[in-house]
């Protein structure tokens, strides 16, 4: 199958070289020329692991390539995949304009065939009718001008096929999905027309998936609307466990009970499950943070207001105070530890101090630091005057670009315990595995402090102790 990808980021990558992988002839289309000249040498913009080699592989096996000039990819392409990225907008909706972009790209460029659109970036209920109307318009507008198109245009049909992979484990999660959702937008014609065209379009889709799906038959069909908001209405109820969990975290250092034996006792009912119930600095990423904002958004244009997605974010931001009102408490001057708050009446609470973190990147196995808790926690601890050591396995580079404004007060180190020398305090914000059992007499001959901020709450407490340090977890 000849396939297309606009897109080259986590997703469109990671579908670009799956899809070859299986066999398929992929192109993959971005606008961002250096990406394209980098990928097309089999250099990854990105770290997640496992996709270099699949994309190596399939670049030498003349299956997948990389590719700035849609003209030349897209009017042969059978099905053509909507990766690009949908930030949130200062109100907290979608920003749509990459998806129109790339529906206009296609509206000009698609071939003389039957072809399939799926949008797998994530997009507010509605988008899909929306990308099908602009493919719609152009073929209009080419009729009234009675020009026919360079390239003759076939028929199409628009269908929403959000995306579920985790980064970390992208790979794995395309290779093995949970489930695969097709929700077929509105059809042209009349009712034979549009039953031959959802029936083109059902075949297809299991078509490209069969590989995946051919153990266990999770391809569900449905309508565009409906797959839409199955997406946000996924994320949304994720990121609810970790904040509900971290909600409970709080009462239990209130009420002097440990979060770590709750979260284990309420994971051990199987209605409830394990998952997502991990106490900590809360979610970040590309996706919740953004996704949930969206959704309550979506419910504030329907005159509804969705109170536990509205609550989720809120609880989340102020997770990551906390940890900071818990560091001036200890590290601060008397007045700022009175006042039980980060917000004293010293405008510096932490000048003079030097904090080492460990972790920048939002979660571990990826280099991707977009709205991680590692970046909310250096901004306020620059703004409260301290100097900050940071060290990540591998998102120094997308750390520093976004943190360019503090690169006065922030230097990154190679060596996590390069890191923590001459630190006051060492927090811990991302659980990457290199992390999780330190050598913690060598952090003491280190560090200046004695204070370790378990973001995570991988570490043992008593062990911390028992080497000298103050231990501060989160709901322990
Ligand atoms: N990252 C994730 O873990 C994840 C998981 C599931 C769903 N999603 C969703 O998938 C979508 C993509 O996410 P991402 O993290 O891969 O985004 P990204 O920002 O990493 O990559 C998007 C890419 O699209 C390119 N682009 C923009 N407009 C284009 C156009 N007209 N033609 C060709 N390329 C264009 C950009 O240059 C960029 O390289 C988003 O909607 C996101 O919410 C992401």
């Amino acid at each position: 199958m000849k396939i297309a990808v606009l897109g080259t980021g986590y997703v469109g990558l990671v579908a670009g070289a799956g899809f070859a992988d299986f066999g398929n002839d992929v192109v993959c289309l971005d606008i961002d020329g250096h990406r394209v000249s980098t990928l097309a040498r089999g250099e990854l913009p990105i770290y997640e692991p496992g996709l270099p080699e699949l994309v190596r592989a399939n670049i030498e096996a003349g299956r997948l390539h990389f590719s700035q000039s849609p003209e030349q990819v897209l009017p042969s392409a059978e099905v053509i995949l909507i990766c690009v990225g949908t930030p949130p907008s200062e109100t907290g909706e979608a920003d749509l304009s990459q998806v129109f972009s790339a529906a206009r790209t296609i509206a000009e460029q698609r071939g003389p065939h039957f072809t399939l659109v799926a949008i797998k970036s994530t997009v507010p209920v509605g988008t899909t009718e929306r990308v099908t109307a602009i493919l719609e318009t152009a073929c209009a507008e080419e009729t009234q001008d009675g020009e026919p198109a360079a390239v003759p245009r076939g028929p199409f049909v628009v269908v929403s096929n959000p995306e579920f992979l985790k980064e970390g484990s992208a790979v794995e999660d395309f290779m093995r999905p949970m489930r695969i959702l097709a929700g077929l937008g509105p059809l042209r014609g009349d009712a034979d027309e549009q039953r031959r065209l959802a029936e083109q379009a059902r075949a297809l889709m299991r078509r490209l998936y069969g590989p995946v799906v051919r153990t266990n038959d999770r391809l569900l069909f449905c309508d565009a609307r409906s797959a839409e908001l199955t997406k946000y209405a996924s994320n949304a109820y994720l990121a609810m466990r970790v904040s509900f969990i971290n909600d409970i975290a709080n009462l239990c250092e209130e009420v002097g009970a440990d979060v770590e034996l709750v979260r284990r006792g309420m994971g051990m009912d199987t209605r409830i499950g394990a998952h997502f119930l991990f106490p900590g600095l809360g979610y970040g990423g590309s996706c919740f943070p953004k996704d949930t904002q969206a959704l309550a958004a979506l419910g504030r244009q329907h005159g509804l207001e969705l109170h536990l997605v509205e609550a989720t974010g809120r609880i989340n931001q102020r997770q990551r105070q906390r940890l900071l009102a818990k560091l001036v408490r200890h590290l601060g001057p008397a007045d700022a530890a009175r006042n039980k708050t980060a917000a004293s009446s010293s405008e510096k609470p932490l000048a003079g101090k030097i904090i080492a973190l460990w972790g920048l990147s939002f979660k571990p196995e990826t280099d991707d630091v977009r709205e991680a808790p590692a970046l909310a926690i250096i901004d306020a601890l620059v703004d409260a005057g301290a100097q900050i050591r940071a060290s990540d396995p591998v998102a120094h580079h997308s750390a520093a670009q976004t943190c360019a404004r503090h690169v006065a007060s922030l230097r990154f180190f190679a060596d996590a315990y390069e890191a923590a020398r001459g630190s006051d305090a060492l927090i811990l914000c991302t659980e990457w595995r290199q992390f999780r059992q330190p050598n913690f007499a060598r952090l003491k001959s280190l560090m200046r402090g004695t204070a370790l901020f378990d973001g995570r709450n991988i570490w043992d407490p008593e062990q911390v102790r028992e080497n000298g340090f103050a231990y501060f977890g989160v709901g322990r």
